[in-house]
């Protein structure tokens, strides 16, 4: 999969759809030092100190229809997990749904994708990543975050941490696309505060819910409390 290493983009995922319009062939990998504008879920920026953190889009061709997209969302969030967890045996990293990746109570890694659809066919998906690596000190207003140099008192050398996601992701999505079954049942197993109480945001709307599992088109399945 071809690598294209950029110092400073705007944001990763939308360089990405920039080089899909030009005509560049899935699948490949941006990978920026620096985000001038990265894009979090809604309305939100995602902000890493350059140079210290993974920030990378994946431009994949998954072989799954429309209704299955949100398999594509199981494989990258469990690509990161197992990620983490070759780089830092101690942690075990879960998933909160849909897909930030959580260590106990803080995140260190958030997801962003979006899907080109022909029909009822998945064309291509681009699954932007934000692994926070070496970055030791964040800005206030992020809640709750974390990284893995905090959690081990090491520093990581971020080309490498791409290679092995690069690969995680290539197998984890050709495990999902052949066995669904199993996949989401160790999503399931793997989903941050099962069976509690935590808040989500579901349709940009919050709620407090008690998550059982997923539904066959990924949606929480949970029991809802008042906020
Ligand atoms: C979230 O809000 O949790 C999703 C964050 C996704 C951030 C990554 S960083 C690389 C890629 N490029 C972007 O602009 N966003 C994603």
């Amino acid at each position: 999969m071809k690598i294209n290493r950029l110092k400073k983009v705007d944001s990763t995922n939308l360089e990405a759809q920039r080089l899909l319009d030009a005509g560049a062939v899935a699948p490949f990998v941006v990978f920026a030092d620096e985000q001038t504008a990265g894009k979090g879920q809604g309305d939100h920026s995602w902000n890493a100190a350059p140079c210290m953190n993974l920030t990378c889009s994946f431009v994949l061709r998954p072989q799954l229809a429309v209704a299955e997209q949100y398999l594509v969302t199981v494989a990258a969030s469990l690509a990161v997990k197992k990620t983490i967890q070759q780089l830092l045996p101690a942690v075990n990293p879960k998933i909160k749904w849909p897909n930030d990746v959580y260590v106990d109570d803080k995140k260190i890694c958030g997801i962003l994708i979006s899907h080109k659809i022909i029909g009822s066919e998945i064309e291509s998906s681009i699954i932007g990543i934000g692994l926070n690596v070496n970055q030791k000190v964040f800005p206030e207003n992020i809640p709750n975050p974390v990284s893995m140099s905090q959690l081990s008192k090491k520093n990581y050398n971020i080309d490498e941490v791409l290679l092995i996601l690069k690969k995680n992701i290539v197998e984890i999505l050709n495990r999902v696309e052949t066995d669904p079954i199993a996949s989401v049942r160790y999503y399931t197993d793997n989903m941050y505060k099962l069976g509690e109480k935590s808040v989500y945001t579901v349709n940009g709307v919050q709620k407090l819910l008690t998550a059982t599992g997923i539904d066959e088109y990924g949606g929480i399945v949970a029991e809802e409390d008042l906020l």
